[in-house]
């Protein structure tokens, strides 16, 4: 196939992501988020600033010599993500599996019970596709991120690491860690990939417990198979064991990154407990309601992909514009999977989600749906306060969210996010895995679970 030309305009810088360091401040008032998150007249937020990089031309015309290497998508065909990255992918819940292996019987199943059911492996996905597109982008020529080729062994003795287990854990063990023969994404990026999934899947095993959930993935969630305290225990099993993943990419910047998601997901699911800044009875709609709403989003949803998007990008030792682009990209994408995922729950049934719908309203959750109704009725207020708990809230919540169009405001505001997240990319060089990562925006927007 004959390489198109790659456009010499420079890549887009975010306004808003933050500095190499990129995490959010620790112990910070979630009031003190907000004015990071700006709107305009229409609620939402105003377009970025766009610069154009120095690096432009004298690049873009390299990329066009290396980038005959990689496939390209042909202009204007969708390509299907999952293939492109298959082949990662497949070693993925096997190479999970090897991470989470324990010699206690019990734990090594529970901590396993999410990998057995087929999960979206979205975040994967996204690490996986972004290592592609940009291995092709410019590289950072002052900070080369090293990466190691033996990512499975242990720095201490293994006999101190396995030292209490009545089995040696596999991590600690020579096992081969299996990779896709795929010369474009890196061993490091690969478990990166693993490492997100290990963090998601932590998170949904406690928030089962905390939504008192029945069901995931279409099957018996793991706090109704095996009780709170072990669905707990196995998700902080699965955080220790990201963790020690991520030491061995001998990486601080990335490991910083992965440590704030992890923070970050607690942050957003604090924020979530509250549905406003305000704390009363009757609270009433500002401006700050929308902002409160998408900061928590941000925490609980898009910080996991807008920083391993990053995180992706630094291990494949990308140039700063480039690193910038991959986090804009995950933070629109984040926020725009995470409106579609309010907007489902008032959509779709539970036997298409997997999951019960319509449970954020029964758990007293006022998502952005009814925070767009809410802002035509102020009758709402009271509502949200008492957390829909009183008979009749929930179905007159749900009137009002259809009369006042929420679900449609929401999917706008969504489909702003993923406009913005394919701008964020628009000048990496033309691949099928850059393809993909558009692709993946589409798919988010059409998805029905
Ligand atoms: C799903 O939300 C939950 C999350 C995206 C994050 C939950 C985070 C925590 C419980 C904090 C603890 C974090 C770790 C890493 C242990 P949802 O309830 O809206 O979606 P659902 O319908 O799929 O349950
Ligand atoms: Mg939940």
């Amino acid at each position: 196939m004959r390489a198109r030309p790659v456009r010499a305009s420079g890549l887009i810088l975010s306004s808003r992501a933050p500095s190499s360091s990129s995490t959010c401040p620790q112990s910070i008032p979630y009031n003190a988020f907000p004015p990071r998150i700006r709107f305009d007249a229409r609620g939402y937020r105003p377009s970025r600033r766009r610069e154009i990089s120095p690096l432009g031309a004298a690049v873009s015309a390299a990329q066009n010599i290396i980038s005959k290497g990689l496939p390209k998508a042909p202009p204007g065909i969708s390509v299907d993500p999952l293939r492109i990255v298959g082949k990662e992918l497949k070693f993925l819940t096997k190479n999970i599996r090897e991470l989470l292996g324990s010699g206690h019987p019990m734990l090594d199943k529970v901590a396993k019970y999410y990998t057995k059911s087929e999960g979206k492996h979205v975040r994967p996905l996204l690490v996986l596709l972004m290592s592609q597109a940009t291995a092709l982008a410019p590289r950072n020529p002052n900070a080369p991120h090293v990466n190691p080729d033996r990512i499975s062994d242990p720095i201490s003795s293994p006999l101190v690491l396995a030292d209490s287990n009545p089995d040696t854990s596999p991590l600690t063990a020579p096992t081969k860690y299996d990779l896709a023969d795929d010369t474009n994404v890196l061993p490091s990026q690969r478990r990166l990939a693993e490492i997100t999934e290990l963090i998601h899947t932590a998170s949904l095993l406690h928030d089962d417990v905390i939504d008192n959930a029945v069901t995931r993935r279409s099957s018996t969630s793991a706090n109704l198979e095996f009780g709170n305290k072990m669905a707990v225990l196995a998700g902080d099993f699965l955080l220790g064991r990201a963790s020690v993943a991520l030491a061995r990419l001998r990486d601080p910047e990335v490991t910083e990154l992965l440590s704030t998601v992890i923070a970050n997901l607690v942050e957003g699911e604090f924020m979530q407990l509250k549905n406003t800044a305000q704390d009363d009875a009757n609270p009433t709609f500002t401006e700050d309601t929308i902002s409160y709403y998408l900061q928590k989003t941000y925490l609980k949803s898009a910080s996991l992909i807008s920083k391993s998007c990053r995180a992706a990008a630094l291990l494949g030792n990308s140039a700063p514009e480039v690193v910038e682009a991959a986090y804009s990209y995950g933070r629109n994408l984040g926020l725009a999977f995470q409106l579609v995922d309010d907007m489902l729950d008032y959509t779709v049934s539970g036997a298409e989600l997997g999951k019960p719908a319509g449970a954020d309203l029964e758990l007293g959750l006022a998502t952005a749906p009814l925070l767009f109704a809410w802002k035509e009725n102020a009758e709402l207020g009271a509502l949200v306060g008492r957390r829909f708990g009183r008979e009749g809230d929930v179905d007159r919540a749900r009137e009002l969210v259809a009369r006042y169009d929420g679900v449609e405001k929401t999917r706008a505001l969504a489909q702003d996010y993923a406009d913005k997240a394919v701008d964020a990319i628009k000048d990496f060089p033309e691949s099928e895995a850059k393809a993909g990562l558009v692709e993946m925006c589409h798919k988010t927007m059409n998805r029905r679970k």
